[in-house]
């Protein structure tokens, strides 16, 4: 495909981007799948011979660091600083190595939005408007994007504030939700007349619908916006009712929407970037305004931002217009949604922590389905794709031919490489350029793996090692060409695995990094000697993946077991209709509480309470007891049987795998005939469970 563009590798630089991660919470390995796209794409274009910065930066502002920091009870900068670094750190044991990964707080990004922001204004297609928007009565502020809920007026599925982020996935203007109700009380909201900006987003259409005529990238990116502006484009509110953000040139009380700044920040960082290697090398003006090759990588949750708003400001700013975008599908965890708060993820920490090497998943992820596509993530799957495709398939090709060639010849053979050989690793490079032009990172991603397979079918049609003796000249041109298979294996699997690609360069004794290499250099000579090669990967055993589930599994029940006491709390603080909302807030008395005790114990009686972190391994209905449960509860250095009223609160069979603090030298008791050794703490007539907020092993002393 090219939409009137000139197929990569062009001599005009190119820039890819990945959508900036809101700086607010641990990534987990959905995350990743776009940022590992996008490092997989502008590695390739790289190998291509295309020139390519690849940049990005933390989303710092907005309603989903705003929320999150006060739910946290820490100032929105620091809070979201602190994610900040930890992506900085995190994406890199990924392989995911941007050129530049600033965030869109820092002075770079903040001049340049300010800068596009008067431009527009310049242009003529910024006005005030009166708009009704989402007003707390309770707290008495206003509620921009994530602070109120409510229903989508487009498909009438459950929204946030800004967008529908359940159902169709459309931008919400503010005051378009219907129903709203504050995320901070709860209560529904009201609304209040205020004067905010807006983009005359309208006045683009036909600039925009000429836009996507041009647009390459997945085909998802085209066809919704396509919809949308048939359907007709609004302006768009580029203000907001907040105190974190940017603020609004020449207006006091507003900043700028989250979403006017943050994709800025793709320049920004190209700024950033041409800064600091000089602008003979890499020069983002001549990118952003004249001529560049600009690829965005998102999710497909933000392609409206992406092409429509985005495109919008970049047009009439002056600068220049996306050659692509790329939008994922979403990812799934054994075919359910990843769920953060449930606890239903692997972690990337976690991941690592496991050992598991990056380039695995960057394989996984990369080409499990086509971009657009959801991919689903299982340990079965990961390990059977590791096991038959990076063991069995490429390790096991470059191994055997490498060491072949090191036991027999010292490294590589003296001959010249085969016409047959040569044009497969021909045509493996122009179905790789192809798999760029066409922005499949799957088709790019299974390059290596394909060209492998290919050289294990080479060498057993050839069966070098029964030519040893009888025909040595033609043994030692099957290890010459399987060596050279080798090499291109090297330079195409660079994108997709940079780390393991680096090794076999090195096991090839070749000089210099494979991330320097291009597709010309698959076709090089190889150096004439090398050592013993090592294997480059692992199999995963069975057994490993069994633990893996379990584990999660265990992870996710917890969780959900947590999340239900803590949705019985939620549902014993709401004020009852008809009851006076002001007055309760104002005393802040909330539920009926139990005096505070008035004497006080000194420190030793607390201490003499031996309390311990414990799992409940078991629990079961006591006979003819309603509420009573007998647990097993493992305490460390042994298990306890402890009765607990929990019966008619939780589900049992939810329990086990809970963890819980227990009073473990509580005098023993019998109830209803059954022995109890210990207590297990709860909350309230709710039996709201007491748990830990890490991952403590049993037997840990509580103080
Ligand atoms: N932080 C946004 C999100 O996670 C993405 C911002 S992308 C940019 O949905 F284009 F604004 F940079
Ligand atoms: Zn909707």
């Amino acid at each position: 495909m090219s939409n009137g563009h000139e197929d990569f590798p062009t001599d005009r630089p190119a820039v890819v981007t990945c959508g900036l991660p809101y700086a607010n919470g641990d990534l987990h390995i959905g995350h990743l799948r776009t940022y590992v796209g996008g490092d997989i794409y502008a590695r390739a274009l790289e190998t291509l011979g295309q020139e390519t910065a690849f940049v990005c930066g933390s989303d710092m502002h907005g309603t989903p660091i705003a929320v999150q920091a006060e739910r946290e009870g820490v100032d929105p900068e620091s809070f979201a600083l602190n994610w900040h670094e930890q992506y900085r750190e995190t994406f890199p044991e990924f392989g995911v190595e941007f050129d530049n990964y600033g965030h869109t707080h820092d002075e770079t990004n903040t001049e340049l939005t300010l800068e596009f922001v008067e431009r527009l204004e310049a242009e003529g297609y910024v006005y005030e408007k009166e708009i009704k928007v989402a007003w707390d009565p309770r707290e008495d502020q206003p509620l921009p994007d994530r602070y109120v809920e409510g229903t989508c007026p487009y498909c009438g599925e459950q929204a946030r504030g800004d967008e529908c982020d359940e159902g169709c996935g459309r931008h919400l203007e503010p005051g378009e939700i219907e129903d709203p109700v504050s995320t901070l009380t709860g209560n529904p909201a009201e609304y209040r007349d205020r004067t905010h900006e807006f983009f005359r987003v309208s006045e683009l259409s036909d600039y925009l619908s000429e836009f996507l005529d041009r647009l390459e990238g997945t085909s998802n990116a085209r066809n919704q916006p396509r919809e949308w502006i048939e359907s007709g484009l609004q302006d768009w509110c580029i203000s907001r009712d907040l105190d974190w953000g940017i603020d609004y040139p020449g207006e006091d009380d507003l900043v700028l929407y989250v979403w006017v700044d943050a994709p800025v920040e793709y320049v920004a960082s190209t700024r950033q970037y041409s800064e600091r290697v000089g602008a003979d090398e890499y020069d983002w003006e001549s990118v952003w305004k004249d001529d560049g090759e600009i690829v965005h990588v998102i999710g497909r949750d933000i392609i409206q931002h992406h092409t429509i708003f985005w495109p919008a400001m970049l047009h009439v700013a002056d600068y220049e217009e996306p050659r692509a975008i790329t939008a994922s599908g979403f990812m799934t965890l054994n075919g359910m949604g990843f769920s953060t708060s449930r606890n239903r993820a692997v972690w990337a920490r976690e991941y690592l922590e496991e050992g598991f090497h990056e380039d695995l998943l960057r394989y996984y992820l990369a080409t499990n389905g086509g971009f657009q596509q959801d991919v689903d993530f299982s340990w079965g799957r990961f390990r059977e794709r590791v096991n038959s495709e990076l063991v069995g398939a490429l390790g096991n090709f470059v191994y055997r031919s490498l060491l072949f060639a090191e036991r027999n010849y010292d490294g590589t053979p003296d001959a010249e490489v085969s016409d047959d050989v040569r044009h497969r690793i021909e045509s493996a490079i122009d179905d790789f350029a192809a798999a760029i032009n066409d922005y499949s990172v799957r088709r790019a991603g299974n390059a290596a793996v394909d060209l492998s397979r290919f050289g294990n079918e080479y060498i057993q049609r050839h069966e070098p090692w029964k030519l040893a003796d009888e025909s040595p000249e033609e043994a030692a041109q099957v290890i010459r060409d399987c060596v050279q298979i080798a090499k291109a294996v090297a330079v195409l699997f660079e994108p997709v695995a940079p780390d393991s690609a680096e090794r076999l360069w090195d096991q090839l004794g070749e000089s210099g990094s494979v991330h320097e290499a291009t597709v010309g250099d698959a076709l090089e000579v190889p150096p004439e000697t090398f050592g013993e090669p090592e294997e480059l990967f692992e199999k995963i055993d069975d057994e490993r993946v069994e633990e893996l589930n379990e584990r999660l599994e265990e992870r996710t029940a917890e969780a959900e077991a947590a999340a239900e006491t803590e949705s019985d709390a939620d549902a014993g603080d709401e004020v009852p209709e008809g009851e006076d909302v002001e007055s309760e807030a104002d005393s802040g008395a909330g539920p009926d509480l139990e005096p505070l005790a008035d004497e006080r114990i000194d420190f030793e009686t607390f201490q003499s309470m031996d309390l311990r972190v414990g799992e409940i391994l078991d629990a079961e209905p006591v006979e003819g007891a309603d509420e009573l449960l007998r647990l097993e509860v493992d305490i460390g250095a042994e298990t306890r049987q402890i009765v607990a009223g929990l019966r008619q609160l939780h589900d049992v069979d939810a329990l086990p795998g809970t963890r819980v603090v227990v009073v473990a030298n509580l005098e023993r008791a019998e109830l209803f005939g059954v022995e109890s050794n210990g207590m297990v703490l709860a909350a309230g007539d709710e039996a709201d469970l007491l748990t830990t907020h890490g991952d403590v092993p049993p037997g840990t002393k509580v103080r």
